[in-house]
This record gives structure tokens, sequence and C-alpha cells, in this order.
């Protein structure tokens, strides 16, 4: 693994300001630990509240609207959750694409709209247990990317991490292959580098999401090509997450 490796939590719609005591020990502890780049997307809610509690490690959103502002009841925009203290926005997440209906042009425009309002993305993909089945998973998901991805003029590699998370793998224990992982990534990376070229594509962080526990970790991301985790369940507490972390710190340079 070329870059330091990259754990975010997902925290989904878990946490109110009684979790930011974790936030605080997730914290403290990162801070001892340099070797892993550490952040977590709490609910909207919590994303200032989060932001002041910490020093190290990097807040984010789950999600923001495509539009930049106007009459969007009940949704918020990239440049709220900027205001809020977020860094960077988690765009495309299958939850969102099963549960509100977000197809790749609509998960394009919010990453387009993120990317210009100063956000960091982070785009997730990945494949149903059907697709996976049927031996469609590689070329779904890079259909997916090519679709969902922005066009990206600068550094692509500064702005843009994508995660693949394959959705049977979400919260239930099971996990793909290393070999899996690894062809998965290494097919994104072929496209990010078709995408962007050869040096930004090439530096582009490729994260694994679903079911990264901390007695997994180490075998999960040492996969061809992960460069971190998306973590969900296991980010809810410090014990876990920075099980997770450490298992990372782990990781030959
Ligand atoms: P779990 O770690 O709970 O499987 O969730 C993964 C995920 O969806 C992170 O975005």
């Amino acid at each position: 693994m070329a870059e330091r490796p990259y754990i975010v939590g997902n925290w989904k719609m878990n946490g109110t300001r009684s979790m930011l005591s974790e936030a605080r020990a997730i914290d403290r502890a990162s801070q001892r630990l340099m070797k892993v780049e550490v952040a977590l997307a709490p609910p909207f809610t919590l994303i200032h509240a989060v932001h002041k509690e910490v020093q190290q490690i990097g807040v984010g959103a789950q999600d923001c609207h495509h539009m930049e502002d106007g009459a969007f009841t009940g949704d918020v925009s990239a440049a709220m959750v900027l205001d809020a203290g977020a860094k960077f926005v988690i765009l495309g997440h299958s939850e969102r694409r099963q549960n509100h209906g977000e197809t790749d042009a609509l998960v394009k425009a919010k990453a387009e709209t993120a990317l210009g309002a100063g956000l960091r993305i982070i785009l997730c993909c990945g494949e149903s247990e059907e697709l996976r089945d049927a031996g469609n998973a590689e070329n779904f998901v890079t259909s997916q990317l090519k679709a969902s991805l922005p066009e990206i003029a600068a550094n692509a590699a500064e702005v843009l991490t994508i995660a693949y998370e394959p959705i049977w793998a979400i919260g239930t224990g099971r996990t793909p292959t290393a070999e899996d992982i690894g062809s998965m990534h290494r097919a994104i990376r072929s496209l990010a580098v078709d995408l962007f070229g050869e040096e930004s594509g090439g530096a582009v962080r490729i994260l694994y999401g679903g079911s990264v526990k901390p007695d997994n970790t180490l075998e999960l991301l040492a996969a061809d090509e992960v460069g971190g985790a998306l973590v969900g369940g296991a980010s809810l507490t410090a014990e876990s997450f920075l099980g997770i972390v450490l298992a990372a710190a782990d990781l030959p340079d």
C-alpha cells in the first residue's frame, strides 16, 4: 500500500450528542497513530459538534443535494455541510441508491456540486448478490462508476476516493475473498487510470467496505489495490473502530 491507509467511519443514521465521547476517543487515539488517516461521517445533526470536538481526524457528511440551494424542504446542500465543518461527503452509497432511488446520473450531479463547493468526495459503488452470482460483478461496478463519476479537471487523487462496497457484504458479516476484492480493485484502478490519467488515476484511493471488523481488517486491507476501509457498524464505538485503525497501522508500508 503506497499511501497511508485511510479508514473512514460511516455512522449512517446512528448517533446523538451522547456519542460525541466516542468521536473524542477516536480522535485522541488517532493522534498517536499517524500512520493511518482516520475520518468520521456522522449524521448531519452531529457534523458541527464532531468538528468542534476533534483535532486530528477528518469529518464528513453522508450525502448532500445536487442543487446548490433552493426550495428543497428537508434537504441539505454541499455548502451547508462544508459550513458545518465537513471536508468531504460520501455519495452514491447503496443505501441511498436503494432507499432513495438515487440513479447514477443523480450521484454524478451530486458529485459535481460537492466538488464545486470545495468538498472532497467518497464515491461508492458495489454489486448485488445476484450480479455477483451471475459473474457480472466487475462489469456492473465499472459501468456504475463510469456513469456516476464526475469529470475532474484537476488532480483527481486530491479530491476523489472510490469505495467498493458489495451490497451483500454490508451489515451481513460476509465478505468477499481477498482475491475477489483484489480483482475488483484492479478493475477500478484501471478505470480510474483511463478516466483520470496514469498519475492521478493511479493515485486515487480505493477503499473496501462491507463487514470490516478489527479481526478481518488486516486480511481485507492486504488485498491488491486496497487503500483503506469504509466502516459502518464497527465504527460506532471507539473500541471497535480503533481496533480497525490499529490493525491498519500494522500493515507493512
Ligand atoms: P458495515 O461495516 O456495517 O457492513 O457497513 C459498511 C458500509 O455500508 C459503510 O458505508
